[in-house]
């Protein structure tokens, strides 16, 4: 076996063999199942939550011929989706007030938070995992059902898939690894961030940032990426190159959640994960 057999054989993904020619189908077939999981998210919103619909859904989703089963649409306070638009962070008496709290001053605004309309259907915030001495910052993108239960991010499927990608490189969360989200509280039926709460929660993110001073940051699914980039290409685009925020090496890939579905994009991931460790390793060199 490869290495890279081996190692995606550890994060649980197995080899991927695609031939060249069945690509498109393939890609065609997962747009549809991403659009149909939609759907049937959409219209079950009222039962426990499925996995999180990931932000980068291969293709804007086909219509999927249905029985006349109603579609609930979840209602979106924040109106538009972050799709293609930029965040705007005001620069109110608010972010001004954010951007001189401490570290345990953070955390209680973070919890007593309510500058969007989440605060209203969260059980709890999830402000992050981790410790000030973490040297890695990893940011996806919102708390998702198990994530609000129990106050930590990236506790269910998808963060299992994390800790394993965070093991192929030798890290791990806690100490060294510090593991935040865009949001700090979860869209109800884990629908997609809107613009405004991104926009809200983003002085709360960059404050974390500042009081952290990670040596490297991981941006995992297009909303971290949007967020921290401020560039709205979509993930494939962006990946296979050190980006940076405020002179902060930046790796980006896409959500672990993605990845769960979308069985081509794990050799990718693959190789982000070897960048990630270079500038790791890079910037690790750099302060010792
Ligand atoms: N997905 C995320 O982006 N964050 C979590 O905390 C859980 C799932």
């Amino acid at each position: 076996m490869s290495r890279t057999a081996r190692v995606l054989d550890a994060l649980g993904l197995g080899t991927v063999w695609i031939r060249r020619d069945r690509l498109a189908e393939i890609e065609a077939a997962n747009a549809a199942l991403a659009a149909e999981q939609m759907h049937d998210h959409a219209a079950t919103a009222a039962s426990p939550a499925p996995a999180q619909i990931a932000a980068e859904a291969v293709a804007p989703p086909a219509p999927v011929k249905r029985s006349p089963a109603p579609v609930v649409v979840i209602p979106n306070p924040a109106a538009k989706p972050v799709s293609s638009l930029k965040i705007e962070v005001v620069n109110d008496a608010r972010t001004e007030r954010i951007a001189g709290l401490d570290w345990a001053a953070l955390q209680q605004e973070v919890a007593a938070c309510t500058a969007c309309a989440l605060c209203h259907s969260r059980t709890q915030t999830v402000f992050g995992v981790g410790t000030l001495e973490a040297d890695i910052l990893v940011v996806g993108e919102a708390p998702g059902a198990e994530e609000d239960k129990r106050g930590e991010p990236f506790v269910g499927a998808a963060g299992k898939l994390l800790d394993n990608m965070l093991a192929a490189v030798g890290e791990k969360r806690g100490k060294q690894v510090f593991i935040t989200n865009v949001l700090k509280c979860r869209p109800p039926g884990n629908r997609n961030p809107g613009v405004e709460e991104v926009a809200k929660c983003a002085p709360l993110l960059r404050r974390q940032i500042e009081l952290l001073q990670p040596q490297v940051i991981f941006a995992s699914g297009r909303f971290a990426i949007q967020t921290l980039l401020e560039n709205d290409a979509p993930v494939g685009a962006l990946r296979g190159k050190v980006h940076s925020y405020r002179h902060i090496p930046v790796v980006v890939s896409y959500h672990p959640a993605y990845l769960l579905r979308n069985l081509p994009d794990k050799a990718k991931a693959w190789r982000d994960l070897l960048l990630l460790q270079q500038a790791i390793a890079s910037a690790r060199a750099n302060v010792s």
